[in-house]
């Protein structure tokens, strides 16, 4: 406990926060008794506490279920160098088979993963493409050339903790290329009515 206020002007205890106010020989009152090292200790329990606590905000970590048929490779021909690279490098955001390490568990971490996951599922969702209306394909299939030939996607800091995300220029030039070939296509499969259908066929 802080021992009581010191009202002496003079000599000030040298172990005191007031140490660098020492030579004004007349400490602030609430500074006085108080030492740095029990401020710093109430800081840290703080923000431990406030840890502690945040650990009970557990935020939604959903992968809904995959329904090959609406699937962007059920809808789309998409080759299979292309195919690797957006489950490589966007699934974690943009589909329902994203990945959640270990640290997806600890706030506030989980919270900053839970909304990207969240905010890129609602922008582009590979595993419910055939939502989409054409028109919507059409625009997201040039947004997702844009997006990577730009190296907007995958974002940071997303590729700095997981480098092996980052498109090398092959990789972008060839999502282009499909991206090109797949908006000039027949969408054949657009604006399927939603079905509770459970069993998707098998696809290999
Ligand atoms: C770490 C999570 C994450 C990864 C990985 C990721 N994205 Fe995103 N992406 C987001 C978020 C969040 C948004 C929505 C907010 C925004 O536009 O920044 C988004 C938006 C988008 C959009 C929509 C842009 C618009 O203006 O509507 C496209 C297209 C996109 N991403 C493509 C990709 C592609 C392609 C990859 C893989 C090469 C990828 N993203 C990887 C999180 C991610």
């Amino acid at each position: 406990m802080p021992s009581p206020p010191n009202y002496k002007h003079s000599k000030p205890s040298k172990s005191r926060a007031g140490m660098l106010l020492a030579t004004s020989g007349c400490m602030p009152f609430p500074l006085q008794g108080v030492t740095m090292t029990s401020w710093w200790n109430r800081i840290v329990l703080g923000l431990l506490v406030l840890f502690a606590l945040s650990q009970f905000l557990r935020p939604s970590r959903v992968n809904p279920p995959v329904v090959a048929a609406h699937t962007i490779e059920a809808n789309l021909a998409v080759p299979p160098e292309v195919a690797a690279t957006l489950q490589r490098s966007c699934n974690d955001c943009h589909s329902h088979q994203s990945v959640w390490p270990w640290y997806s568990n600890v706030a506030p971490v989980s919270w900053l993963l839970a909304y990207d996951v969240r905010h890129g599922r609602a922008a582009l969702n590979l595993s419910e493409w055939s939502a989409y209306p054409a028109s919507e394909q059409k625009d997201l299939l040039t947004e997702i050339c844009t997006e990577v030939s730009d190296s907007d996607m995958p974002g940071i800091p997303y590729v700095w903790i997981h480098p092996q995300t980052k498109l090398s220029d092959a990789e972008m030039k060839s999502v282009c290329r499909w991206t090109a070939a797949a908006s000039q296509a027949k969408q054949p499969t657009s604006q399927q009515p939603a079905t509770t259908e459970q069993h998707a066929p098998d696809t290999d």
